[in-house]
C-alpha cells in the first residue's frame, strides 16, 4: 500500500491523533518498506504479517445471510474472523441458519472463524465469574447492543491470542471495501508501532440516489454532528480551532488488543464516540485526577480515508437520530464537557428534533474498561462450559 505519512497531529497529553490521511495505491507491491517526504510504501509482506495476529469482529443482528458471507469473503485470510451474533433465536432461530451458512462456507474458504451468540448462557457465566456483572441483564444474559457485541469480541481476541482487532459491520454490500479496511487496518499498525495504537476509517463516500442519478455523498448525518462537536470540544481545550477529527462514530476501526482492553465502552452506538471521549478523559492531561490513575503511555490515533465507498443496509431516519443523539449524550455527559459546549448539543438536538423544550439527552449506560474482569476466571469458566460456538480452526 502506499499512504500518505499524516500531515498534521494535535496532541492532548499523551494523547496524539493524526489528521487524516489517504491511500494512493491500495497494494503497492512486495519489497522493501520505505518512505519519502509525502508517502509511505507498505509491503504487502508486511501487512500480511499485521494480518495475521489481527481478529476481525463482525457483530451481526439480523442480518441477511447473504450479506453476512460477502462482508467474510473480503476479510483476508490471514485474519482470524469472529462473528458476534445477537439475531433472534425463536421458532426461527437465525443464528442456527447463520451457524450453517458460515460453516457451509467455511468449507470453501477455508478461514479460520469463530461464531458465538451474545445470549449464550455460558458467556453470561464466564462474565459473571470473571466480576464483570454489570454487562448481565435481569434474564442473566449478556446485554444487547453493537458495543456489548464488540466487548465479547474483544475478550475473544485476547482469549485467541491475537495482537490487534478490528471491527467491520455485518451489513455491507461490497466485500472489496471490507477487505481495503482491513488492508487499512494493517497499514495503520505498520506505520504506528506503537503498543497503544488507534486506526479509525473515514469512508471514501456513500453512493445514493438523488433525483435519478448516482451521487456520492462525503459525509453521513451521524458523523457530521459528532465530528463537528468532538471537534469544538477539542478546540475549547487548545484555543485553536481545530477539524482534525474525522472519525467521531467510525464503525469500522481497530485497536492493538492492549489498547482495547484500557478502554471503557458506552453502550450501543455510542461506543465509537465514546471512545473518542475516553481517551482525551484518560489520556488527555486534561482531568488532573483521571490522569494519576493511569500509567501514561503514548497513545496513537490514526484517521485513515478509504478509497471504496461505503454501502450498507438502509435502517431508517429515527435510527440515525437515535445514533446521533447516543454520540452527542456521551459528549455531553463527559466531565470535559463545558457548559458552552452543552448550550450547543442542546441546540442541536433541538433543531433536529424540533421539540420544544428540548429532550433531555439521556446518558448512556458506560462499561469499564476489560481490565476490570479477572480474565483468567472468565476463560476458565468459559473453556469449562458448554458453549454454543462454531468454531473451524
Ligand atoms: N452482536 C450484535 N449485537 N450486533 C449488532 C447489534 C447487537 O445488539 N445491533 C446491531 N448489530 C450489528 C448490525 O448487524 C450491523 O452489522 C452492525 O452491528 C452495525 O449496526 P447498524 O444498525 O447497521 O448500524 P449503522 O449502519 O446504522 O451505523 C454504523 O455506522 C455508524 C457510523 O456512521 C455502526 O457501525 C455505528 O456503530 C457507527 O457509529
Ligand atoms: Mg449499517
Amino acid at each position: 500500500m502506499r499512504i500518505e505519512i499524516p500531515r498534521e497531529s494535535e496532541r492532548f497529553g499523551s494523547l496524539q491523533i493524526n489528521g487524516l490521511q489517504k491511500v494512493y495505491e491500495l497494494d503497492g507491491g512486495e519489497g522493501v518498506h520505505g518512505q519519502d517526504t509525502v508517502i509511505e510504501r507498505i509491503p504487502s509482506e508486511v501487512l500480511y504479517d499485521r494480518m495475521r495476529e489481527m481478529a476481525i469482529i463482525v457483530p451481526v443482528k439480523d442480518e441477511r445471510l447473504k450479506l453476512i458471507e460477502g462482508v467474510l469473503v473480503g476479510i483476508p485470510s490471514p485474519c482470524q474472523v469472529i462473528v458476534v451474533s445477537n439475531s433472534r433465536r425463536g421458532s426461527i432461530d437465525r443464528f442456527k441458519m447463520e451457524k450453517e451458512a458460515l460453516e457451509n462456507y467455511g468449507k470453501f474458504a477455508k478461514k479460520k472463524i469463530l461464531v458465538v451468540h451474545q445470549k449464550d448462557p455460558a458467556l453470561a457465566q464466564a462474565f459473571i465469574e470473571g466480576s464483570y456483572e454489570t454487562l448481565i441483564d435481569d434474564n442473566m444474559e449478556v446485554r444487547s447492543g453493537k458495543a456489548e457485541g464488540m466487548i465479547i469480541g474483544t475478550i475473544m481476541a485476547k482469549w485467541l491470542g491475537k495482537k490487534y482487532l478490528g471491527f467491520v459491520d455485518s451489513d455491507n454490500y461490497f466485500p472489496g471495501s471490507v477487505m481495503e479496511y482491513v488492508y487499512e487496518y494493517a497499514a495503520g499498525f505498520s506505520m504506528n508501532s506503537n503498543i497503544n495504537t488507534f486506526v479509525r476509517i473515514s469512508w471514501h463516500s456513500k453512493p445514493k440516489i438523488i433525483e435519478s442519478n448516482l451521487f456520492f455523498a462525503k459525509w453521513g448525518r451521524s458523523s457530521m454532528n459528532s465530528n463537528k462537536m468532538l471537534n469544538n470540544l477539542l478546540s475549547h481545550f487548545s484555543g485553536f480551532e481545530t477539524e482534525i477529527v474525522k472519525t467521531g462514530n467510525a464503525g469500522e476501526h481497530a485497536l492493538t488488543t492492549n489498547l482495547a482492553l484500557k478502554l471503557e465502552f458506552a453502550s450501543g452506538y455510542a461506543v465509537e464516540t465514546n471512545h473518542f471521549i475516553n481517551l482525551l478523559e484518560k489520556y488527555g492531561g486534561i482531568i488532573e485526577e483521571e490522569a494519576q490513575k493511569v500509567k501514561q503511555e503514548n497513545i496513537t490515533v490514526c484517521q485513515i480515508e478509504s478509497r471504496n465507498p461505503h454501502m450498507h443496509e438502509s435502517k431508517g431516519d429515527e435510527h440515525i437520530e437515535d445514533m446521533i443523539d447516543a454520540s452527542l449524550s456521551v459528549i455531553y455527559h463527559s466531565k470535559l464537557c463545558p457548559e458552552i459546549l452543552k448550550q450547543d448539543i442542546m441546540e442541536n438536538v433541538r433543531a433536529r428534533r424540533n421539540k420544544n423544550p428540548p429532550r433531555i439527552i439521556e446518558p448512556i449506560r458506560k462499561y469499564p474498561s476489560l481490565e476490570h474482569l479477572d480474565t483468567d476466571e472468565f476463560f476458565c469458566k468459559w473453556e469449562s462450559l458448554n458453549f454454543d460456538a462454531l468454531i473451524i480452526r
